[in-house]
Protein backbone atom coordinates (compact mmCIF):
# COMPACT_ATOMS: atom_id res chain seq x y z
CA UNK A 1 0.00 0.00 0.00
CA UNK A 2 1.29 3.66 -1.00
CA UNK A 3 1.64 5.83 1.93
CA UNK A 4 1.33 9.98 0.54
CA UNK A 5 3.04 11.78 3.37
CA UNK A 6 0.99 15.39 3.37
CA UNK A 7 2.33 18.69 5.36
CA UNK A 8 -1.35 20.64 6.50
CA UNK A 9 -0.48 24.07 6.81
CA UNK A 10 -4.06 25.52 7.80
CA UNK A 11 -2.67 28.88 8.91
CA UNK A 12 -5.00 31.62 9.27
CA UNK A 13 -9.05 32.65 9.37
CA UNK A 14 -11.28 29.86 8.01
CA UNK A 15 -8.29 27.81 6.78
CA UNK A 16 -8.26 25.78 9.90
CA UNK A 17 -12.07 25.46 9.45
CA UNK A 18 -11.54 24.34 5.43
CA UNK A 19 -8.34 22.07 5.93
CA UNK A 20 -9.81 20.02 9.01
CA UNK A 21 -13.19 19.58 6.40
CA UNK A 22 -10.74 18.82 3.63
CA UNK A 23 -8.36 16.05 5.29
CA UNK A 24 -11.98 14.54 7.20
CA UNK A 25 -12.91 13.56 3.36
CA UNK A 26 -9.67 12.82 2.08
CA UNK A 27 -9.44 10.06 5.12
CA UNK A 28 -12.89 8.57 4.15
CA UNK A 29 -11.18 7.98 0.75
CA UNK A 30 -8.52 6.40 1.83
CA UNK A 31 -10.57 3.92 3.52
CA UNK A 32 -12.86 3.81 1.06
CA UNK A 33 -10.13 2.76 -1.36
CA UNK A 34 -8.05 0.88 0.53
CA UNK A 35 -5.04 1.18 -2.10
CA UNK A 36 -3.57 4.29 -0.33
CA UNK A 37 -2.79 5.38 3.35
CA UNK A 38 -1.78 9.49 3.98
CA UNK A 39 0.27 10.50 6.42
CA UNK A 40 -0.51 13.98 7.53
CA UNK A 41 1.41 16.40 9.65
CA UNK A 42 0.31 19.29 10.73
CA UNK A 43 1.94 22.80 10.75
CA UNK A 44 1.29 25.51 13.00
CA UNK A 45 2.57 28.23 10.63
CA UNK A 46 0.72 31.34 10.30
CA UNK A 47 -0.38 34.55 11.97
CA UNK A 48 -1.01 33.71 15.00
CA UNK A 49 3.17 32.33 14.67
CA UNK A 50 4.08 35.94 13.65
CA UNK A 51 2.87 37.92 16.36
CA UNK A 52 4.57 35.31 19.15
CA UNK A 53 7.60 34.81 16.96
CA UNK A 54 8.59 37.78 14.11
CA UNK A 55 8.33 35.23 11.27
CA UNK A 56 5.28 32.98 10.06
CA UNK A 57 7.27 29.98 9.43
CA UNK A 58 10.90 28.97 11.21
CA UNK A 59 13.91 30.10 8.76
CA UNK A 60 14.40 26.35 8.00
CA UNK A 61 10.90 25.92 6.66
CA UNK A 62 10.77 24.17 3.37
CA UNK A 63 13.95 21.83 4.81
CA UNK A 64 10.92 20.70 6.79
CA UNK A 65 8.71 20.95 3.78
CA UNK A 66 11.01 19.26 1.35
CA UNK A 67 10.69 15.46 1.61
CA UNK A 68 6.27 15.40 2.00
CA UNK A 69 4.74 14.22 -1.35
CA UNK A 70 2.30 17.21 -1.22
CA UNK A 71 1.13 20.69 1.09
CA UNK A 72 -1.96 20.78 1.59
CA UNK A 73 -3.03 25.08 2.35
CA UNK A 74 -5.58 27.21 3.77
CA UNK A 75 -5.15 30.43 3.95
CA UNK A 76 -3.09 33.32 5.43
CA UNK A 77 -3.98 36.94 6.45
CA UNK A 78 -5.02 38.44 9.85
CA UNK A 79 -6.78 41.63 10.58
CA UNK A 80 -3.81 42.95 12.85
CA UNK A 81 -1.20 41.80 10.37
CA UNK A 82 -0.38 44.01 7.20
CA UNK A 83 -1.41 41.37 4.16
CA UNK A 84 2.05 42.20 2.38
CA UNK A 85 3.80 40.58 5.30
CA UNK A 86 1.38 37.41 5.37
CA UNK A 87 1.62 36.74 1.75
CA UNK A 88 5.35 37.17 1.52
CA UNK A 89 5.84 35.72 4.66
CA UNK A 90 4.77 32.45 4.19
CA UNK A 91 2.69 31.26 0.40
CA UNK A 92 5.47 33.29 -1.61
CA UNK A 93 8.15 31.62 -0.19
CA UNK A 94 6.77 28.19 -0.23
CA UNK A 95 5.19 28.88 -4.00
CA UNK A 96 8.84 30.23 -5.09
CA UNK A 97 10.81 28.86 -3.31
CA UNK A 98 10.07 25.67 -4.89
CA UNK A 99 9.64 27.14 -8.20
CA UNK A 100 6.07 25.69 -8.42
CA UNK A 101 5.71 27.67 -11.64
CA UNK A 102 2.14 26.63 -12.92
CA UNK A 103 -0.88 27.71 -10.82
CA UNK A 104 -4.14 25.19 -12.48
CA UNK A 105 -7.23 27.24 -11.65
CA UNK A 106 -10.37 24.99 -12.79
CA UNK A 107 -13.45 26.94 -13.02
CA UNK A 108 -17.01 24.75 -13.84
CA UNK A 109 -20.21 25.68 -12.04
CA UNK A 110 -21.20 22.57 -10.56
CA UNK A 111 -24.43 21.15 -10.62
CA UNK A 112 -27.09 22.82 -7.95
CA UNK A 113 -25.14 26.18 -7.59
CA UNK A 114 -26.40 29.08 -9.62
CA UNK A 115 -24.18 31.53 -11.18
CA UNK A 116 -24.54 35.57 -11.27
CA UNK A 117 -24.49 35.12 -15.39
CA UNK A 118 -28.41 34.75 -16.16
CA UNK A 119 -28.51 31.46 -18.74
CA UNK A 120 -25.47 30.08 -17.94
CA UNK A 121 -25.40 26.11 -16.55
CA UNK A 122 -22.38 23.75 -16.22
CA UNK A 123 -22.26 22.97 -20.31
CA UNK A 124 -21.54 26.51 -20.45
CA UNK A 125 -18.73 27.20 -18.46
CA UNK A 126 -15.82 25.16 -18.13
CA UNK A 127 -12.25 26.49 -17.73
CA UNK A 128 -8.74 25.87 -16.30
CA UNK A 129 -6.77 29.30 -15.74
CA UNK A 130 -3.22 28.51 -15.83
CA UNK A 131 -0.95 31.31 -14.06
CA UNK A 132 2.48 31.97 -13.99
CA UNK A 133 3.25 31.61 -10.91
CA UNK A 134 7.15 32.40 -10.41
CA UNK A 135 7.80 36.13 -12.44
CA UNK A 136 6.20 38.60 -13.52
CA UNK A 137 4.45 41.29 -11.83
CA UNK A 138 5.25 39.17 -8.31
CA UNK A 139 8.69 38.76 -8.71
CA UNK A 140 9.16 41.04 -5.75
CA UNK A 141 11.76 43.35 -7.37
CA UNK A 142 11.78 46.97 -7.00
CA UNK A 143 11.85 49.55 -4.09
CA UNK A 144 11.45 52.59 -2.26
CA UNK A 145 13.43 55.47 -1.56
CA UNK A 146 12.95 58.89 0.53
CA UNK A 147 10.59 57.36 2.91
CA UNK A 148 7.44 59.67 3.70
CA UNK A 149 9.13 62.37 1.81
CA UNK A 150 7.71 64.93 -0.60
CA UNK A 151 9.70 63.00 -3.43
CA UNK A 152 9.09 59.54 -2.42
CA UNK A 153 9.65 57.15 -5.22
CA UNK A 154 8.58 53.54 -5.27
CA UNK A 155 9.17 51.08 -7.93
CA UNK A 156 7.23 47.38 -8.88
CA UNK A 157 9.23 45.61 -11.61
CA UNK A 158 7.65 43.08 -13.86
CA UNK A 159 10.33 40.59 -14.86
CA UNK A 160 9.39 38.56 -17.66
CA UNK A 161 12.39 35.14 -18.40
CA UNK A 162 12.61 33.38 -21.93
CA UNK A 163 12.70 30.69 -19.72
CA UNK A 164 9.71 31.44 -17.50
CA UNK A 165 7.36 32.59 -20.01
CA UNK A 166 8.54 29.53 -22.38
CA UNK A 167 7.88 26.93 -19.60
CA UNK A 168 4.02 27.94 -18.75
CA UNK A 169 3.20 28.23 -22.31
CA UNK A 170 4.48 24.48 -22.66
CA UNK A 171 2.99 23.55 -19.54
CA UNK A 172 -0.77 25.69 -20.78
CA UNK A 173 -0.75 23.86 -24.09
CA UNK A 174 -0.05 20.48 -22.77
CA UNK A 175 -2.89 20.89 -20.54
CA UNK A 176 -4.97 22.18 -23.81
CA UNK A 177 -4.04 19.13 -25.90
CA UNK A 178 -5.23 17.07 -22.56
CA UNK A 179 -8.94 18.88 -22.85
CA UNK A 180 -11.13 17.45 -25.11
CA UNK A 181 -12.10 21.19 -26.49
CA UNK A 182 -7.70 21.29 -27.55
CA UNK A 183 -8.33 24.90 -27.46
CA UNK A 184 -6.20 27.92 -25.41
CA UNK A 185 -6.46 31.13 -24.73
CA UNK A 186 -3.42 33.68 -23.95
CA UNK A 187 -4.07 36.58 -22.33
CA UNK A 188 -1.67 39.53 -22.88
CA UNK A 189 -1.49 42.95 -22.84
CA UNK A 190 1.07 43.69 -25.74
CA UNK A 191 -0.69 46.89 -26.63
CA UNK A 192 0.20 49.19 -23.42
CA UNK A 193 3.45 46.80 -22.30
CA UNK A 194 5.27 47.09 -25.25
CA UNK A 195 8.16 44.83 -23.81
CA UNK A 196 7.58 42.17 -21.60
CA UNK A 197 4.32 41.53 -22.94
CA UNK A 198 5.22 41.34 -26.51
CA UNK A 199 7.80 38.66 -25.79
CA UNK A 200 4.99 37.12 -24.14
CA UNK A 201 3.40 36.59 -27.15
CA UNK A 202 6.11 35.93 -29.51
CA UNK A 203 7.28 32.83 -27.31
CA UNK A 204 3.46 31.52 -27.53
CA UNK A 205 3.36 31.57 -31.32
CA UNK A 206 6.58 29.76 -31.09
CA UNK A 207 5.49 26.94 -28.81
CA UNK A 208 2.39 26.78 -30.07
CA UNK A 209 3.82 25.50 -33.49
CA UNK A 210 5.00 22.32 -31.24
CA UNK A 211 1.43 21.62 -30.62
CA UNK A 212 0.07 21.50 -34.22
CA UNK A 213 -3.48 20.46 -32.65
CA UNK A 214 -4.02 22.75 -30.81
CA UNK A 215 -5.90 25.82 -31.34
CA UNK A 216 -5.32 28.87 -29.41
CA UNK A 217 -6.27 32.78 -29.67
CA UNK A 218 -4.90 35.69 -27.98
CA UNK A 219 -6.71 38.08 -26.20
CA UNK A 220 -6.04 41.75 -24.37
CA UNK A 221 -6.69 41.32 -20.81
CA UNK A 222 -9.15 43.82 -20.26
CA UNK A 223 -11.45 42.66 -23.14
CA UNK A 224 -10.92 38.80 -21.51
CA UNK A 225 -13.28 40.33 -18.42
CA UNK A 226 -16.11 41.11 -21.24
CA UNK A 227 -15.70 37.89 -22.89
CA UNK A 228 -15.57 35.58 -19.61
CA UNK A 229 -18.82 37.39 -18.66
CA UNK A 230 -20.82 37.46 -22.14
CA UNK A 231 -19.16 34.61 -23.75
CA UNK A 232 -17.81 32.03 -21.19
CA UNK A 233 -18.86 28.93 -23.40
CA UNK A 234 -16.19 30.27 -26.16
CA UNK A 235 -13.45 30.13 -23.91
CA UNK A 236 -11.59 26.62 -22.70
CA UNK A 237 -7.83 26.68 -21.12
CA UNK A 238 -6.58 29.89 -20.51
CA UNK A 239 -3.28 30.95 -19.81
CA UNK A 240 -2.25 34.31 -18.46
CA UNK A 241 0.51 36.34 -16.35
CA UNK A 242 0.75 36.07 -12.35
CA UNK A 243 -1.06 39.29 -11.95
CA UNK A 244 -3.67 39.23 -14.61
CA UNK A 245 -4.69 35.12 -13.97
CA UNK A 246 -4.95 36.44 -9.82
CA UNK A 247 -7.52 38.88 -10.86
CA UNK A 248 -9.19 36.66 -13.91
CA UNK A 249 -9.49 33.84 -11.74
CA UNK A 250 -11.43 35.69 -8.71
CA UNK A 251 -13.43 36.34 -11.41
CA UNK A 252 -14.16 32.87 -12.77
CA UNK A 253 -14.66 31.93 -9.38
CA UNK A 254 -17.82 34.33 -8.68
CA UNK A 255 -19.18 33.45 -12.05
CA UNK A 256 -19.27 29.73 -10.84
CA UNK A 257 -21.16 31.05 -8.31
CA UNK A 258 -18.94 31.30 -5.57
CA UNK A 259 -14.58 32.07 -3.86
CA UNK A 260 -15.74 29.34 -1.39
CA UNK A 261 -15.70 26.85 -4.55
CA UNK A 262 -12.93 27.86 -6.32
CA UNK A 263 -9.54 25.71 -6.41
CA UNK A 264 -6.16 26.22 -7.34
CA UNK A 265 -2.84 23.58 -7.06
CA UNK A 266 0.43 25.26 -7.22
CA UNK A 267 2.46 22.75 -9.58
CA UNK A 268 5.97 22.03 -10.01
CA UNK A 269 5.76 20.38 -13.02
CA UNK A 270 8.93 18.48 -12.83
CA UNK A 271 8.20 17.03 -9.49
CA UNK A 272 11.37 18.50 -8.27
CA UNK A 273 9.61 19.61 -5.18
CA UNK A 274 6.22 19.10 -3.22
CA UNK A 275 3.40 20.88 -5.14
CA UNK A 276 1.16 22.84 -2.95
CA UNK A 277 -2.90 22.73 -3.01
CA UNK A 278 -5.24 25.60 -1.73
CA UNK A 279 -8.61 27.00 -2.05
CA UNK A 280 -7.98 30.12 -4.00
CA UNK A 281 -10.12 32.22 -1.39
CA UNK A 282 -8.46 33.90 1.62
CA UNK A 283 -8.67 33.45 4.96
CA UNK A 284 -12.29 35.23 5.35
CA UNK A 285 -12.30 37.15 8.59
CA UNK A 286 -16.22 38.33 8.06
CA UNK A 287 -17.11 34.51 8.47
CA UNK A 288 -14.44 32.89 10.73
CA UNK A 289 -15.81 30.90 13.67
CA UNK A 290 -19.34 30.83 12.39
CA UNK A 291 -19.09 27.42 10.84
CA UNK A 292 -20.40 28.66 7.21
CA UNK A 293 -16.93 28.23 5.01
CA UNK A 294 -17.52 26.53 2.00
CA UNK A 295 -15.56 23.55 2.24
CA UNK A 296 -15.55 22.59 -1.45
CA UNK A 297 -12.70 24.38 -3.32
CA UNK A 298 -10.72 22.71 -0.43
CA UNK A 299 -12.38 19.30 -1.59
CA UNK A 300 -11.83 20.27 -4.92
CA UNK A 301 -8.23 21.34 -4.32
CA UNK A 302 -7.59 18.24 -2.49
CA UNK A 303 -9.05 15.92 -5.65
CA UNK A 304 -6.50 18.15 -7.72
CA UNK A 305 -3.61 16.61 -5.07
CA UNK A 306 -4.77 13.24 -5.07
CA UNK A 307 -4.71 13.53 -9.15
CA UNK A 308 -1.31 15.19 -8.81
CA UNK A 309 -0.28 11.90 -6.48
CA UNK A 310 -1.65 9.72 -9.46
CA UNK A 311 -4.81 8.60 -7.39
CA UNK A 312 -7.05 9.44 -10.46
CA UNK A 313 -10.31 7.07 -8.90
CA UNK A 314 -9.78 8.75 -5.68
CA UNK A 315 -9.30 12.19 -7.17
CA UNK A 316 -12.71 11.13 -9.44
CA UNK A 317 -14.69 9.50 -6.55
CA UNK A 318 -14.29 12.80 -4.22
CA UNK A 319 -15.69 14.81 -7.20
CA UNK A 320 -18.92 12.65 -8.02
CA UNK A 321 -19.25 13.51 -4.06
CA UNK A 322 -19.02 16.96 -4.06
CA UNK A 323 -21.47 17.09 -7.64
CA UNK A 324 -23.40 14.94 -6.08
CA UNK A 325 -23.75 17.04 -2.55
CA UNK A 326 -24.64 19.62 -4.58
CA UNK A 327 -26.84 18.72 -6.72
CA UNK A 328 -28.64 17.47 -3.54
CA UNK A 329 -29.01 21.60 -2.43
CA UNK A 330 -26.48 20.87 0.65
CA UNK A 331 -25.00 24.06 0.30
CA UNK A 332 -23.34 26.95 2.62
CA UNK A 333 -25.06 30.22 2.51
CA UNK A 334 -22.09 32.04 0.05
CA UNK A 335 -24.14 29.54 -3.03
CA UNK A 336 -27.65 30.50 -1.23
CA UNK A 337 -27.95 27.34 1.36
CA UNK A 338 -28.36 27.17 4.71
CA UNK A 339 -25.82 24.13 5.02
CA UNK A 340 -22.88 24.69 7.79
CA UNK A 341 -19.32 23.72 6.91
CA UNK A 342 -19.94 20.05 9.01
CA UNK A 343 -22.97 19.72 7.06
CA UNK A 344 -21.40 19.86 3.96
CA UNK A 345 -18.53 17.72 4.65
CA UNK A 346 -20.64 14.83 6.73
CA UNK A 347 -22.77 15.46 3.48
CA UNK A 348 -19.60 14.45 1.29
CA UNK A 349 -17.69 12.08 3.52
CA UNK A 350 -21.20 10.10 3.11
CA UNK A 351 -21.54 9.71 -0.49
CA UNK A 352 -17.54 8.75 -0.45
CA UNK A 353 -18.54 6.07 1.67
CA UNK A 354 -21.79 4.99 -0.75
CA UNK A 355 -24.07 5.47 1.96
CA UNK A 356 -26.14 8.61 0.17
P1 LIG B 1 -11.35 36.37 1.09
O1 LIG B 1 -11.21 35.39 -0.01
O2 LIG B 1 -10.84 35.97 2.41
O3 LIG B 1 -12.89 36.77 1.24
C1 LIG B 1 -13.62 37.46 0.22
C2 LIG B 1 -15.12 37.21 0.43
O4 LIG B 1 -15.44 35.88 0.04
C3 LIG B 1 -15.56 37.35 1.89
O5 LIG B 1 -16.83 37.93 1.95
C4 LIG B 1 -15.61 35.91 2.36
O6 LIG B 1 -16.52 35.68 3.40
C5 LIG B 1 -16.01 35.16 1.11
N1 LIG B 1 -15.44 33.79 1.15
C6 LIG B 1 -14.15 33.46 0.90
N2 LIG B 1 -13.98 32.14 1.05
C7 LIG B 1 -15.18 31.62 1.41
C8 LIG B 1 -15.63 30.32 1.72
N3 LIG B 1 -14.82 29.24 1.68
N4 LIG B 1 -16.92 30.16 2.06
C9 LIG B 1 -17.76 31.21 2.08
N5 LIG B 1 -17.39 32.46 1.79
C10 LIG B 1 -16.11 32.68 1.46
O7 LIG B 1 -10.62 37.70 0.60
P2 LIG B 1 -10.32 39.07 1.39
O8 LIG B 1 -11.46 39.37 2.30
O9 LIG B 1 -9.93 40.03 0.37
O10 LIG B 1 -9.02 38.77 2.24
C11 LIG B 1 -9.01 38.36 3.59
C12 LIG B 1 -7.59 38.01 3.97
O11 LIG B 1 -7.16 36.85 3.26
C13 LIG B 1 -6.56 39.09 3.67
O12 LIG B 1 -5.64 39.13 4.73
C14 LIG B 1 -5.89 38.61 2.42
O13 LIG B 1 -4.57 39.07 2.27
C15 LIG B 1 -5.92 37.13 2.62
N6 LIG B 1 -5.86 36.34 1.38
C16 LIG B 1 -5.10 35.20 1.42
C17 LIG B 1 -5.05 34.37 0.33
C18 LIG B 1 -4.28 33.10 0.45
O14 LIG B 1 -3.86 32.72 1.51
N7 LIG B 1 -4.07 32.38 -0.63
C19 LIG B 1 -5.79 34.67 -0.91
C20 LIG B 1 -6.60 35.85 -0.82
C21 LIG B 1 -6.62 36.66 0.29
MG1 LIG C 1 -5.93 36.29 -5.58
Amino acid sequence: MKTYKIAAIPADGIGPEVIAAGLQALEALARRDGGFELDVTEFDWGSERYKRTGALMPEDGKEQLKNFDAIFFGAVGAPDVPDHVTLWGLRLPICQGFDQYANVRPTRILPGITSPLAGVGPDDLDWVIVRENSEGEYSGVGGRAHRGQAEEVATEVSIFTRVGVERIMRYAFKLAQSRPRKFLTVVTKSNAQRHGMVMWDEIAAEVAKDFPDVTWDKMLVDAMTVRMVKDPASLDTIVATNLHADILSDLAGALAGSLGVAPTGNIDPERRNPSMFEPIHGSAFDITGKGIANPVATFWTASQMLEHLGEMDAAKRLMRAVDKVCSDGVLTPDVGGTATTKDVTEAVCQAIRGEN
